[in-house]
């Protein structure tokens, strides 16, 4: 039995990448029977960017009701929120003290963000090793991310590994990435990966109207109405063939080469497909939205069986530590 193991970051709504590139495949292997999912909102890591704890508090009953509006089977799975387990922090601070200063200051996710933002703090810097106690505390096995965190595992196998030298033994499982190359970077409406920090995202669960205006600020070369159009180079095209089905995507392409066929057409089509495609995910996020109690009742039931597990690890690790009596 492989036990899978993934989370999104509660600093903001989540979005079209999250959701194609994390949640669904993610879900996809939960549905096998011998595999056991442990899917959990990081909701610590989102502290980095996210000062406001109401609106932090938001996000996260965004990401769970995404988790749950997409079919994960809280149930037969482990479902939680990251800071109601204070093993991940106290994980986290052992594993600073196995985790190499260089490592975290080449990580390419730390160089590129510190570029960017304006509050550069040392939860960014440290952001990977709390990631790594994330897995760890559970010994996860497979983690389905997306291909911007391959780096952070395999930094999180190194931290593991050095761990695993001092207790003589492989107390910590060392997990594998799973990453579908089919879906790599999904970009967002200016072409550039999909992001919360880029402001380039598209949020499926708001109203159809919102949902058009995001759609209409998708990017696209300036190629008359009735000539044809390149789909490879499309950024429309690739959103609409993430989401429609073979035959649709098919039919678009050859619009697409025979002309007469406007970008505006196309992105009215991936209004309709997503409309369509996700009216039931839009329909139980709003449900849970607007049943917090339920809610809440699913993820404090989730994060007993959680801490149950989280404590075992911790148990282990503060006796190689020396830290229990
Ligand atoms: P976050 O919230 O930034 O991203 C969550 C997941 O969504 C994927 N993703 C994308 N995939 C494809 N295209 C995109 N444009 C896109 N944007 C985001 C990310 O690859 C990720 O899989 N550090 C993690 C959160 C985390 C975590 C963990 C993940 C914390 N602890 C332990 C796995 C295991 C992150 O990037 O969150």
């Amino acid at each position: 039995m492989a036990r899978i193991l993934t989370g999104i970051q509660s600093s903001g709504r989540p979005h079209l990448g999250n959701i194609l590139g994390a949640i669904v495949p993610a879900i996809e292997l939960s549905r096998n029977p011998e595999n056991e999912s442990f899917f959990f909102i990081a909701d610590l890591h989102s502290l980095v960017s996210i000062k406001d704890g109401k609106l932090r508090h938001e996000y996260a009953r965004a990401i769970a009701a995404t988790w749950l509006a997409f079919g994960f089977d809280f149930e037969k799975n482990v479902f939680w929120r990251q800071s109601r387990i204070q093993e991940h922090t106290e994980l986290a601070w052992y594993l600073n003290c196995f985790t190499p200063f260089p490592m975290l200051a080449n990580a390419t996710s730390f160089k590129e963000k510190s570029e960017k933002l304006a509050d550069v703090n040392a939860g960014l810097f440290t952001y990977p090793v709390l990631q790594a106690a994330d897995i760890l505390l559970y010994n996860a096995n497979i983690i389905p991310v997306g291909k911007d965190q391959k780096q952070h595992l395999e930094m999180t196998k190194d931290i593991a590994t050095r761990f695993n030298l001092l207790a003589g033994e492989e107390m910590l499982t060392l997990p594998e990435p799973q990453i579908d190359e089919r879906i790599m970077t999904i970009p967002g409406v200016d072409g550039q990966k999909m992001s919360k920090s880029y402001h380039n995202y598209i949020d499926i669960f708001v109203p159809e109207n919102e949902l058009k205006k995001a759609i209409k600020k998708i990017v696209s070369d300036s190629t008359p109405l009735e000539e044809p159009k390149d789909p490879e180079t499309d950024i429309t095209f690739k959103l609409y063939s993430l989401v429609a089905s073979e035959s649709e995507v098919a039919a678009m392409r050859q619009n697409y080469l025979n002309g007469g066929f406007g970008y505006g057409h196309a992105k009215q089509a991936l209004l309709e497909c997503m409309l369509e495609k996700f009216a039931e995910p839009r329909r139980i996020f709003n449900h849970y939205m607007e049943n917090e109690q339920e809610l809440e009742g699913i993820l404090v039931a989730g994060e007993t069986k959680a801490r149950a597990i989280a404590q075992e690890t911790i148990g282990k690790v503060r006796k190689v530590l020396g830290y229990s009596s």
